[in-house]
C-alpha cells in the first residue's frame, strides 16, 4: 500500500514535469536574428551547446556584449588577438578547468569528448580570416 501511493505520486510528478517542459518548448520566443559565425551547417551540434551553455556570457555573436558579459570583462572570441595561443588543446583546458581567475566557470565533465571536440570546432568558427 505504501510502495502504490509512492508510485503513484512519483508518476503524478513525472507527469506533471513532462506538462511542464512541454509548456515551456511551446511558450520559448523563437531565437533572435543574430547571426552566429558564417558558414556553420544547421543542427550543428556545437552551436546548440554554445548557444545554451557559453552564449550568456560570450554572446550568441561572441563578441561578449551581453550584461553578464560585459560584468565579467568576458573575452572577445572575434578577436584576432586571443586567437595567438589558443590551440584547441588550450580550449579544452578553458572548458575544463575555467579561466585562472575563476570568472568563466569550469566545465569538467559537463560534455562528452564529441560534444567538446563539437564546441571547439564551433568556437573556431569566431575566429577572424587573418589570425588562422
Ligand atoms: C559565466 C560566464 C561565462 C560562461 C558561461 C562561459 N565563459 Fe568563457 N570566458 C568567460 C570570461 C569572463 C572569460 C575571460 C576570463 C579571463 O580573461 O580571465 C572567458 C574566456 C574564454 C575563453 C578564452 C580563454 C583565454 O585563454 O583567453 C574561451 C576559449 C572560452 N571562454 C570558452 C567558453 C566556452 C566554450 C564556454 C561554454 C562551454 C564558455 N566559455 C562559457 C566567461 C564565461
Amino acid at each position: 500500500m505504501k510502495n502504490l501511493r509512492a508510485f503513484a505520486a512519483t508518476l503524478i510528478i513525472a507527469v506533471a514535469a513532462g506538462a511542464a517542459r512541454a509548456t515551456e518548448r511551446a511558450a520559448a520566443p523563437a531565437p533572435p536574428a543574430v547571426p552566429g559565425p558564417a558558414a556553420v551547417p544547421p543542427d550543428d551540434v556545437g552551436q546548440d551547446l554554445y548557444n545554451a551553455r557559453c552564449s550568456t556570457c560570450h554572446g550568441r555573436d561572441g563578441k561578449a556584449k551581453t550584461p553578464i558579459g560585459l560584468k565579467l570583462k568576458t573575452k572577445d572570441l572575434t578577436q584576432a588577438a586571443l586567437w595567438k595561443d589558443l590551440t584547441d588543446a588550450a580550449i579544452t583546458k578553458v572548458m575544463n578547468e575555467g579561466t585562472a581567475d575563476k570568472a568563466m566557470p569550469s566545465y569538467q565533465g559537463r560534455y562528452s569528448a564529441e560534444e567538446t571536440a563539437a564546441l571547439v570546432k564551433y568556437l573556431r568558427a569566431f575566429q577572424p580570416e587573418q589570425s588562422r
